[in-house]
């Protein structure tokens, strides 16, 4: 089946919310430790904009959304502003398939052409062989290790961060 990209809308915000949930309480990929709600989706999507630095991008098959890649806020530091996070979230069930390449990417060509971003981070809770796979492979270079930076599920977590300089 065909997997398509597009920019992501306040509809989708359901579906992300569920797939993010299902890594919440069942993963330690991300940090979030509660479940979300939609009310908290909703205002996460406000963010966004199409040449900003705040960008949301989601893959869909058969027109249903099976996950996203979005630009975040890096730090609250101002001094920060320049810089993002990434984070990149696929439905389970469609994970292995190039998906994640395919969304991943395009947002890293839209950081590309966007005048306010200048690098782009990713934090990789160890071990995570498709996630640092796919950070190499488009372009991230592992800058740094956090020890034991986290702490979920009774115990500590290091995390690698990844850097995208985005040919600037
Ligand atoms: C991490 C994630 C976004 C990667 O997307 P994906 O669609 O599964 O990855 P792709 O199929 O595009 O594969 C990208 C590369 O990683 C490799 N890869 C993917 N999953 C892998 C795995 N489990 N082990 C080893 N390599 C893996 C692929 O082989 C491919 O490399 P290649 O082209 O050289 O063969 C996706 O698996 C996911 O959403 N995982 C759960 C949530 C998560 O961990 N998010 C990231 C938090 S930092």
């Amino acid at each position: 089946m065909e997997v398509s990209i597009r920019r992501g809308q306040e509809s989708d915000m359901p579906v992300l919310r569920d797939i993010l949930n299902y890594y919440i309480l069942k993963t330690v990929v991300t940090f979030e430790m509660v479940e979300l709600s939609l009310e908290n989706r909703m205002t996460w999507f406000t963010q966004f904009s199409e040449t900003g630095r705040y960008q949301l991008f989601v893959a869909e098959e058969n027109r249903q959304v099976i996950g996203y890649a979005a630009s975040l806020r890096f730090h609250q530091r101002p001094a920060y502003a320049p810089s993002v996070m990434t984070s990149i979230y696929l439905h389970p069930d469609h994970t292995g398939k190039g998906v994640g390449e395919k969304v991943y990417t395009e947002l890293i060509e839209n950081l590309k052409a966007a005048d306010d971003v200048h690098r782009a981070y990713g934090l990789v809770v160890l071990p995570n062989l498709g996630s640092e796979k796919l950070h190499e492979k488009l372009g991230f270079q592992a800058v740094g290790l956090l020890n034991e930076g986290g702490y979920k599920f009774g115990e500590y977590h290091d995390v690698r961060m990844y850097e995208h300089r985005l040919d600037k």
